[in-house]
């Protein structure tokens, strides 16, 4: 019998690349979302590749009535929670829309976990080690107190999923942290949709490539690195996405070694941000427009993950080089301004 995986949040950008390895690995996929933070682009792109008119239910997550009807009309055998708000300097101006919506929307997958005894795929960020000590960091890496209200929720999300695992026998979770997910699927019908100016570095280079946006500004040359630019674990989003298959599949098959476990999602490469331009640079053949420009507040000097656990017990390695991965960013952004 197939499984059957409710992904909430399946119409954006980590969500929709998600839906279709799952549904490439034989599972039923449900598609909850409110498109409160993207259009049908992805949820139509994500029936396209696939080949298949896929469940969609338009719903608010914080809705328990909506969530309980869900749970109750459907055998969920595992829940993956992407339905959540992400943008790092709105939640420090307005913590209380992050708190309502992130922590609420996952109280309530936790409650019904509970009531019908499901498993539960927590989608973390390696926000939570904060400015590391060690590098790489491995997920027995210290978390450092958070320092936005968007860090705080994932690492409260993170709290209440292993409380709950404890407490209540039907629950089992897992929690991936991912690093920086980048690009975007090779078929270029689905991927990254920013609204308004692009916070995250990938999306404002294929803008500005594009012509969306005039320059490019590099915050920060003064950091303690080789090129004084910070450096990331910049994760492609298709390897991203088959990491959610490994952990589903481990936890449907009852490969769990614990109730509750935790997985880095990274390449165990770092970059710096100029290695990343450059790069882009080379592979799609671009003079890119760019400057430096001041630090940014809040950004940590280097992050790159240890990802050998994943490796091991997950079974699952980032195989797409950083130039796949930024020419499929590039081919997205060509897409949507219709040139492709
Ligand atoms: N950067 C620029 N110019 C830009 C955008 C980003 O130079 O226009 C730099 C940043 O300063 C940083 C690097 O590119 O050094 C990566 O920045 P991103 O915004 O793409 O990613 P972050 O590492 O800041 O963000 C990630 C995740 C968030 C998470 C955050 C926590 O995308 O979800 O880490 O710090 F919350």
């Amino acid at each position: 019998m197939k499984k059957t995986v409710l992904v909430s949040g399946g119409a954006g950008f980590i969500g929709s690349h998600v839906t279709v390895e799952l549904i490439q690995s034989g599972y039923d996929v449900i598609i909850a979302d409110d498109f409160s933070n993207c259009d049908r682009t992805n949820y139509n792109g994500v029936c396209q590749i696939t080949g298949r008119q896929l469940p969609l239910v338009e719903m608010d997550f914080c809705d328990i009535a909506a969530v309980r009807k869900l749970f109750i009309d459907n055998k969920i055998d595992a829940v993956i929670h992407f339905a959540a708000f992400k943008a790092v300097g709105e939640s420090v101006s307005d913590p209380l829309k992050y708190y309502t919506n992130n922590l609420g929307s996952f109280l309530n997958v936790l409650q019904m976990a509970r009531e019908q005894g499901c498993n539960v795929l927590f989608s973390s960020s390696a926000t939570v080690y904060g400015e590391p000590e060690e590098l790489p960091v491995t997920e027995n890496s210290p978390r450092q107190p958070a320092t936005s209200a968007y860090g705080n929720t994932k690492q409260m999300c993170e709290d209440f999923l292993r409380d709950c695992v404890a407490a209540y026998p039907g629950v089992r979770g897992i929690a991936l942290r991912y690093f920086n997910p980048i690009g975007a699927h090779p078929s270029a019908l689905i991927g990254e949709l920013p609204r308004g100016v692009p916070n995250n570095l990938v999306p404002f280079i294929t803008q500005t490539a594009i012509g969306k946006r005039e320059c490019l500004s590099i915050f920060g040359n003064d950091y303690p690195t080789e090129d004084g630019t910070c450096k990331r674990d910049y994760i492609d989003i298709v390897d991203l996405a088959k990491a959610h298959v490994c952990a589903v599949a481990r936890m449907l098959d009852d490969r769990m070694e614990q109730p509750y476990e935790i997985f880095n999602i990274g390449t165990g490469r770092p970059l710096s941000v100029l290695e990343l331009v450059n790069a882009f640079e080379k592979v799609n053949g671009i003079k890119l427009n760019w400057k430096f420009a001041p630090r940014r507040a809040g950004d940590v000097v280097a992050i790159w993950a240890d990802p050998s656990l994943a490796n091991e017990k997950l079974g699952w390695k980032a195989e797409r080089s950083t130039e796949e991965t930024l020419a499929a960013a590039w081919a997205w952004e060509k897409r949507l301004a219709g040139k492709q």
